[in-house]
C-alpha cells in the first residue's frame, strides 16, 4: 500500500507572552494579503505581498492573513516566505511578533497547504471555514447541515492534530445562517479544538444593530464561547462594513478583520487605512483617514477655527498616522476661504501688507478665486506683482 506522507513534525515553540494572550485586547487581523487581493486587478507579486506583511507589522496589526496556500505553489511559497521572516521578527516597543495566518477550506489538502506555509511562524494560525446558510449549504456545498458540522469538526481536529495550537474557524455567510445551527456548529468547532470563531458577513447583508445581535446572540448562546475568541469579518456590500465591525466589537467581539483600503472581494472589507502603492487601487481624495483631503480645510469658517484651534475641525492628527501634510494647517486655499487663511497665507510666503492694501488685495484674490478649483501659491505671486506690493 501507499505511504501515507507524515504530517511535518515541529517542536513546541518556547512561551513568549504577547498582547494577544488577553481575552479582553481587541485583536487586529488583516486581511488584505489573504481578501484583499481578491479585489479584481490587486493580486500581488510575493515579493509585494513581503513589503506589505512587513509594513503591516510596523503598524502593529496582532495577526496578519498571509493568504490561500492551496490556491497556487507561489501562494504558498509568499506565505511561507511571511512566515519565515515577519513571523519570526519582532517589532514595536513591545517587541510583538505577529500571528501569520493562511486560509483553508474544510479539507485536509488545503489544511496541510495552510500549515506548511505557517509553521515557520513563531505563532501560526490555521484559519479554516465552511459554509453554514442555507442557500450555501443547498446550492454550492449541496451538503445536509449535519455533514457540514460533521465536516467542521473533524477539519478543525485535524487542523489540531498537526501541532498547530491556534485554530480560527469560520461558518461562511454566518450573516444569513440560521441561528441555532450556528450555535450548534461553533459548539462542535470549539470541542473540536477551534480558537477563534470568525463571523463572516460575506454578501454584507447585516445592518448595524442586526450584526451587533447577531454576535450578541452568538455569545450568549454557544457553549463553550467563554474559551474562544470572537471575530467579525464584514463585507462592505452596503458600505457598513465599518459600522458593522463597531456594533460587533461593542457586542463582545474581540477581533476584527479588516483591510488596507478596505479593499476584498465585490465592495470590499472593513479598512484598516490606508496605503495604495502595491495594490494599484487609488485612494479617492474624500477617503477618511487617508484621503488627500482628510485633513484639509477648504471652507472661510474652517480655516479660521483651525488657525485658531486645530481640534476645532480636526478630531484626530496628521501626525498620530505618520501623514505629512502640505501646511501646518491643511489649508487649501480656494473661492470659499476667508480673510483670516489668505493672509495667513501671504505672511506664510514673505508678505507683510497692511489692512488697506489687504482689504484690495482680497478683493483681486476673490474675483480669481471664482474662476479656479484651486489657487497655488503661483497664482498669489502673480496677484501680488500686480500690485505694489513686495515682500
Ligand atoms: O467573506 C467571507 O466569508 C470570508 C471567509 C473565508 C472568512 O472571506
Amino acid at each position: 500500500s501507499q505511504q501515507q506522507p507524515q504530517p511535518p513534525q515541529r517542536r513546541r515553540p518556547e512561551y513568549v507572552p504577547n498582547r494577544i494572550d488577553d481575552p479582553n485586547y481587541v485583536r487586529i487581523f488583516d486581511t488584505t494579503l489573504r481578501d484583499g487581493e481578491q479585489s479584481p486587478g490587486a493580486t500581488m507579486t510575493s515579493a509585494e505581498k513581503l513589503v506589505v506583511a512587513r509594513q503591516l507589522a510596523r503598524l502593529g496589526v496582532d495577526i496578519i492573513e498571509a493568504g490561500f496556500p492551496a490556491s497556487s505553489p507561489d501562494d504558498l511559497d509568499a506565505v511561507r516566505s511571511i512566515a519565515i521572516e515577519v513571523g519570526n521578527t519582532p517589532v514595536g516597543d513591545d517587541g510583538h511578533v505577529p500571528v501569520i495566518c493562511g486560509l483553508s477550506r474544510c479539507n485536509k489538502k488545503d489544511i496541510d497547504a495552510a500549515w506548511e506555509a505557517v509553521r515557520h511562524a513563531r505563532r501560526p494560525r490555521i484559519h479554516t471555514f465552511i459554509a453554514t446558510s442555507e442557500i450555501h449549504m443547498q446550492h454550492k456545498l449541496r451538503k445536509t447541515p449535519e455533514q457540514v458540522v460533521a465536516i467542521a469538526r473533524e477539519m478543525v481536529a485535524y487542523a489540531r492534530s498537526l501541532g498547530c495550537h491556534d485554530v480560527e474557524f469560520s461558518p461562511e455567510d454566518a450573516g444569513r445562517s440560521n441561528r441555532e445551527f450556528l450555535y450548534h456548529i461553533l459548539e462542535e468547532v470549539i470541542k473540536a479544538g477551534a480558537t477563534t470563531l470568525n463571523i463572516p458577513d460575506t454578501v454584507g447583508y447585516n445592518l448595524p444593530y442586526e450584526f451587533g445581535k447577531l454576535i450578541a446572540d452568538i455569545k450568549a448562546n454557544t457553549p463553550g464561547i467563554e474559551n474562544a475568541i470572537i471575530s467579525t469579518h464584514c463585507q462592505n456590500d452596503l458600505g457598513l462594513a465599518t459600522a458593522n465591525t463597531l456594533a460587533g466589537a461593542r457586542a463582545g467581539a474581540r477581533q476584527l478583520e479588516v483591510t488596507i483600503n478596505g479593499i476584498g472581494e465585490r465592495a470590499g472589507n472593513a479598512s484598516l487605512e490606508e496605503v495604495q502603492e502595491h495594490s494599484g487601487l487609488i485612494v479617492q481624495p474624500h477617503k477618511a483617514i487617508v484621503g488627500a483631503n482628510a485633513f484639509a480645510h477648504e471652507s472661510g469658517i474652517h480655516q479660521d477655527g483651525m488657525l485658531k484651534y486645530k481640534g476645532t475641525y480636526e478630531i484626530i492628527s496628521p501626525d498620530d498616522i505618520g501623514l505629512t501634510r502640505a501646511n501646518e494647517f491643511g489649508i487649501v486655499l480656494g473661492k470659499l476661504s476667508g480673510r483670516h487663511a489668505v493672509r495667513s497665507k501671504l505672511v506664510e510666503l514673505g508678505y507683510e501688507i497692511n489692512d488697506k492694501e489687504f482689504e484690495d488685495f482680497f478683493k483681486r484674490y476673490k474675483e480669481v478665486a471664482e474662476k479656479k478649483k484651486r489657487v497655488t501659491d503661483e497664482d498669489i505671486e502673480a496677484l501680488l506683482s500686480d500690485e505694489i506690493f513686495q515682500p
